[in-house]
């Protein structure tokens, strides 16, 4: 059976749903609607609107790519320096992405070079870096000062929600450091308070209430 199938999502926009872990990589309400809320406007924009220019952002989750798509073309259009680095455990294959990049309705000429494991230089000031490797296993050896948590939902997923994986995020974060989340789950917000973040909830894309800003204080 094949691992990763196609799905439309309700604002138009194409996900990808995991056999392994019987779970949409988005809302089935809007992928892009989501991604662009939760991590571009809660993340990237607010951090960039707080006068960073410079970003380092590490994402757990790389799927179908779609927030690195949008960070990558959000960075250009602010002409901000970035440095984006992406985990995956389980690669899509290239007819898949190829479709599903076929289907967009945005165009994104770099999408194929992402999936590619070697650091890319798409242009002097904007660098990416797909690192093939478990989560649950990965040491963060840098100080990012953005952080998408874009795990699949703890009722797929509960492991990569312990606090021992949020905690090598407050670790590896900066001064100041964001990390976003579509999760609003009780424990995960939480969590993110005992290990010393400040936490806020924000209103979600449509179909979900509520979604997470934690600041490093
Ligand atoms: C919610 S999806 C991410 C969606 C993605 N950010 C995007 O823009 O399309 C969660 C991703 O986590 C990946 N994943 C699951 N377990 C993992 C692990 N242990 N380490 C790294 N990635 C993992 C899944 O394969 C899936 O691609």
């Amino acid at each position: 059976m094949e691992e990763h199938k196609l799905t439309p999502t309700l604002d138009g926009s194409f996900t990808i749903f995991s056999e392994r872990f019987q779970a949409g990589f988005h809302s089935h309400f809007g992928a892009l609607s989501e991604s662009q809320k939760v991590y571009i406007e809660y993340g990237l924009n607010f951090l960039s609107n707080s006068g960073q220019k410079d970003i380092r952002l590490f994402e757990i989750g790389f799927g179908s790519g779609l927030n690195a798509c949008l960070s990558i073309q959000f960075a250009l259009s602010h002409n901000l320096q970035m440095d984006y680095r992406s985990i995956e455990q389980y690669v899509l294959r290239q007819e898949q992405i190829d479709q599903l990049y076929e289907l967009e309705q945005f165009h994104f000429p770099y999408y194929k070079r992402l999936f590619n494991e070697k650091k890319v230089e798409l242009t002097k000031y904007i660098q990416f870096q797909l690192i093939h490797a478990d989560w649950l296993h990965y040491l963060i050896h840098w100080n990012p000062n953005l952080i998408y948590y874009d795990a699949f939902a703890h009722s797929s997923q509960s492991e990569m929600w312990d606090i021992k994986q949020i905690e090598k995020c407050y670790s590896s974060l900066t001064h100041q450091g964001i990390l976003v989340s579509f999760c609003s789950k009780g424990q995960f917000k939480r969590d993110l308070k005992t290990l010393g973040f400040t936490v806020e909830s924000l209103p979600g894309p449509r179909g979900k209430r509520e979604v997470t800003r934690a600041i490093k204080t």
